[in-house]
């Protein structure tokens, strides 16, 4: 049986994406309880990173670590991947030393390729091209405050990056609208959408259009890891796209904000907004370690019934 990865949002059924955000609810409640669940004790978790991080590093580990099982982390400085190991011959390798793998590194095709050589599930903790793990903690928390996400319509601010690109993916699984309005020249590019019908998205020249009647605000740094070099160039061809009251009070009345962080306050989101009262960003990062506990006991175990 081929082995399933979670490389992209869109490599999940919604039928999956369902089971997965009921199994975090029921672990995030049992974890909350004090309840032990090691579901994956003696297992392996190998973390592979090519890129810094606080959240995903931390989640992941912790989440593996209750889960009964072990996370062992690996960079690209201390290992032989940084010394120009093939990919592939490092997924032979570490998949046979380990039960599942999450890798942070730079374009997709990396990913791609360890997981086609790789024995045991693959985990995209963050590409240039997506961030999966992210959004579904994104749409587990926009469950847990307000419902189904089903029909909805999600105001993408900024640049067109892994995140808007996993945004897109997973209004098509999940049947909702994005709304993008990026800076020009920074525009969605159409190879990395493939699959995502126009009716799950619209472009927008205006951020303010892009929010007005949003029931989510969401945007990103202006500048992501690997692009340093454009920095200065982003700083002036972003500057009108910084979230601020004036675009959450044209969202709907209860839209909620988000921001995957880390963030930069008065640059793509201002401090108002970020602090204030819709933002939602705690709990969206607490949650992924709620949602990753599910995604790696679903790729190991494969599907369990709630209790
Ligand atoms: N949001 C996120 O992935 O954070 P880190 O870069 O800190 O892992
Ligand atoms: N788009 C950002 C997300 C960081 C979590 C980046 O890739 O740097």
């Amino acid at each position: 049986m081929a082995i399933k990865h979670f490389l992209q949002f869109s490599d999940f059924t919604r039928e999956e994406h369902n089971y997965v955000f009921e199994r975090a609810a029921w672990i995030k409640k049992e974890f909350k309880s004090f309840n032990k669940y090691w579901p994956l004790e003696d297992r392996t978790l190998v973390m592979i990173f090519e890129k810094a991080s606080t959240r995903t590093r931390l989640s992941f580990e912790a989440g593996m670590h209750q889960l009964g099982g072990a996370a062992i982390y690996l960079n690209t400085r201390d290992s032989q991947l940084g010394r120009g190991e093939p990919v592939e011959d490092a997924a032979q390798v570490i998949s046979r030393m380990s039960d599942l793998v999450m890798i942070r590194t730079f374009e997709q095709d990396i990913i791609e390729r360890f997981a086609k050589h790789s024995r045991v599930p693959v985990i995209n903790g963050l590409t240039n091209e997506y961030h999966p793990c992210q959004i579904l903690a994104d749409i587990f928390t926009f469950i847990e405050h307000r419902g189904s996400i089903q029909g909805k319509t999600v105001a993408w601010v900024g640049d067109a990056n892994n995140m808007c690109n996993t945004w897109l993916q997973a209004a098509e699984v999940l049947d909702f609208k994005v709304n993008v309005s990026t800076p020009p020249g920074y525009e969605l590019n159409p190879d990395l959408i493939k699959g995502v019908n126009t009716a799950h998205y619209d472009v927008f020249a205006d951020p303010m259009d892009a929010c007005r009647g949003a029931d989510l605000v969401t945007t990103d740094v202006w500048t992501s890891m690997g692009f340093e070099a454009e920095n200065e160039a982003r700083m002036k061809a972003f500057a009108d796209w910084c979230v601020d009251a004036e675009m959450m009070a044209v969202a709907n009345a209860g839209a909620l904000f988000m921001h995957c962080l880390p963030a930069h306050r008065g640059e793509e989101v201002t401090a108002e907004v970020i602090d204030g009262p819709q933002s939602v960003v705690w709990d969206e990062a607490e949650n992924r370690l709620h949602v990753q506990k599910a995604l790696m006991e679903y790729l190991h175990l494969g599907r369990i019934e709630t209790k």
